[in-house]
């Protein structure tokens, strides 16, 4: 049954739309980024690219979370007929928005401090740890809905209505692709300007990295078995 059929309003439902889309670009560069981490020494670079990259569309994606979060709580009827994430997520959203932001943050810190202080390599390690879990129970949980949200909005335009303030006609896709988009290119400058502070990392051999790659990729593979199993 569409969102339409179940009487959801378009701004729910163009929220809803852009949530999944961001999701889709923040899954394929977190698994880019989490392929880096077994051989860290001599993908340090593309480790950097990445991880700054994954800001962007990170920051779009707690807008547009935090933007259901805060419609909810102020009462609006038609987010309150949405509802709330079922517990489990909604109990770990604040987990894995907290996480990420250490993650990415203390990886911006170490790529401007270089490899000295072991405080920051241990915040980026123990925040990847909560992060690689929290984000394997989400994707878990929303993967397989994210491909029809997408398509939906090339295949059943939303319809510009009174709610949103415009003359009748498909609306708000163009917006949806703008902003996923700008989050992109202005990561990408970001990324391409700390790229010189990748240099004193080159060749860096921190402890256990590899471990932790081979963990990271086996929490990867786990998940998508999972996600298939339970399409089946
Ligand atoms: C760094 C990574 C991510 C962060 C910080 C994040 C954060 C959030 C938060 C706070 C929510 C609202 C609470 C909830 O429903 O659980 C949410 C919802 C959602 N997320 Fe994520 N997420 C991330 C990655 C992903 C990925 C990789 C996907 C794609 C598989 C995804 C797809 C979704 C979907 C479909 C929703 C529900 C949207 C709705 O019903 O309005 N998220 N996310």
């Amino acid at each position: 049954m569409t969102e339409r059929a179940r009487g959801e309003s378009s701004g729910v439902v163009g929220n809803e739309r852009l949530t999944a889309l961001i999701g889709a670009v923040v899954l394929v560069l977190s698994v880019a980024e989490i392929a880096t981490v077994p051989t860290l020494g001599s993908l340090i670079v593309a480790h950097f690219f990445v991880g700054v990259l994954l800001a962007g569309p990170v920051v779009a994606k707690t807008a547009s979370t935090g933007w259901r979060f805060i419609r909810y709580y102020s009462g609006d009827p038609a987010y309150r007929r949405k509802g709330p994430p079922r517990l489990l997520l909604r109990v770990m959203a604040p987990v894995l928005v907290v996480s990420t932001i250490a993650l990415i943050g203390s990886g911006i810190a170490l790529a401007i401090t270089g490899p000295a202080p072991e405080i920051l390599i241990r915040v980026h390690v123990v925040s990847f740890l909560v992060w690689l879990a929290t984000l394997a129970v989400h994707v878990f949980a929303y993967v397989r809905r994210v491909p029809r949200l997408i398509a939906d909005d090339w295949r059943r335009p939303l319809p510009r209505t009174r709610e949103n303030g415009a003359a009748p006609g498909p609306s708000g896709r163009r917006m949806r692709l703008a902003v996923n988009i700008a989050a992109l290119v202005l990561a990408a400058i970001a990324a391409v300007l700390l790229l010189p502070t990748a240099a004193p990392w080159e060749g860096w051999r921190g402890q256990a990295v590899t471990g932790l790659g081979v963990l990271a990729v086996a929490v990867c593979i786990g998940t998508a078995v999972a996600v298939m199993l339970k399409r089946r």
